[in-house]
């Protein structure tokens, strides 16, 4: 696969089998949907999470006498989140040569920077760090430089898809902290810190579902490369900048003992997420997946490779997300005129065999 590079960046073609879809021609349509997708993204982002991380708080409000745990958790966020130029720098770097790509980083960045200063906020208004505690601490992290956990394109976006998920999933469980909704903080509740924990694991939510989208449209186009990735990535899943972090164990062990997360939240609430929305099974599919299409040569028996790796996964369904992520995207589109003058349009991928799977079936013809 050419990861994400446009087609006039692509050196050598190989030959395509006649009827199928050349990777160029999947370059390109991947492209153009990223380029929808992002456009169709920023527009909500606008209207529906334009929010402040000074302004949209009552910062004086927020308690001065929040336990011990929950300060090591904020913190901890803070820590992470304040990365955001080194993330948003070395993705905007990888996919520099996609439209659609780069400029969602770059909108990605700015929205991971306003959680940065959120949380240095509650940290900062907690009372329980000074200013010159946290200038200190800010020096110490920014000494490090996070560098991107993969060398190519599609395991940085799968990578993504769980790390946004994971993310989400620590604001929503500090949420319900804040909310009295957890017994095991005692005394957690706040409403402002709940309040600021709610309003970016919506926009963790969002990032989830644009890396998800695009991940799908590789899994749909490119599927032995991308299950691989999905394979490669869960198998070395950490935080980011967990590495880099000081007082990382003191703040994972906290959070693992708030409730907040640990390796079980991630195998149910992130992993299985994930593969449910990826129309993979089980990570024992999925590695039996793909160790039977690696059985199989690649030369002279091209269709069963590919029905090996189309069995591996339930590709109906994803046909079907990526049908309707095109409509989406088309409505958007149809609304600002772009169908008049740059039409999008969904082409599917050949090498998919159509049978009773097909998501375009009718459950109800199916019998
Ligand atoms: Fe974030
Ligand atoms: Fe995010």
């Amino acid at each position: 696969m050419s990861a994400i590079l446009p087609p006039n960046a692509l050196l050598d073609v190989p030959r395509t089998p006649a009827g199928l879809l050349s990777n160029r021609e999947k370059d390109r349509l991947i492209e153009r949907a990223f380029l929808g997708l992002y456009r169709w993204y920023t527009a909500r982002s606008q209207e529906t999470r334009n929010w402040n991380a000074d302004l949209s708080f009552d910062w004086k409000g927020l308690r001065h006498d929040l336990p011990k745990e929950i300060m090591t958790t904020i913190t901890g966020f803070f820590a992470v989140e304040q990365y955001a130029p080194d993330y948003t720098s070395e993705l905007v770097n990888l996919v520099r040569r996609s439209h659609g790509r780069s400029h969602f980083q770059l909108r990605w960045g700015s929205e991971e920077e306003k959680h940065a200063d959120a949380w240095e906020n509650a940290v900062l208004f907690s009372r329980q760090r000074s200013p010159q505690w946290l200038a200190e601490y800010k020096e110490r992290l920014r000494a490090q430089q996070w560098h991107l956990p993969f060398p190519d394109a599609i395991h940085n976006l799968v990578y993504t898809v769980f790390q946004e998920r994971a993310t989400q999933l620590n604001y929503l469980n500090l949420m319900k902290l804040a909310n009295g909704k957890s017994d095991k903080v005692a005394n957690a509740v706040d409403p402002v810190l709940a309040r600021v924990a709610q309003t970016i694991a919506v926009d963790e939510a969002a990032h989830y579902n644009f890396f998800l989208e695009c991940t799908r449209l590789y899994l749909y186009y490119y599927p032995a490369r991308t299950l691989e990735a999905v394979k490669n990535v869960i198998g070395q899943f950490s935080m980011p900048a967990s590495h880099l972090v000081p007082d990382w164990d003191e703040f994972s062990t906290t959070v693992y003992k708030a409730g907040i997360y640990g390796p079980r939240d991630f195998n149910r609430d992130v992993m299985q997420v994930a593969f449910r929305n990826l129309g993979i099974e089980s990570r024992k599919k999925l590695e039996e997946g793909i160790k039977a299409t690696r059985e199989v040569p690649d030369f002279d028996g091209q269709a069963t490779v590919q029905t090996a790796i189309w069995d591996s996964f339930d590709y109906g369904s994803i046909e079907g997300d990526v049908k309707r992520l095109h409509v989406k995207i088309q409505d958007y589109e149809k609304g600002v005129g772009f169908d008049a003058v740059d039409p999008f349009e969904f082409v599917q991928n050949p090498e998919a065999p159509r049978g009773v799977d097909s998501d375009t079936t009718n459950p109800a013809e199916k019998e």
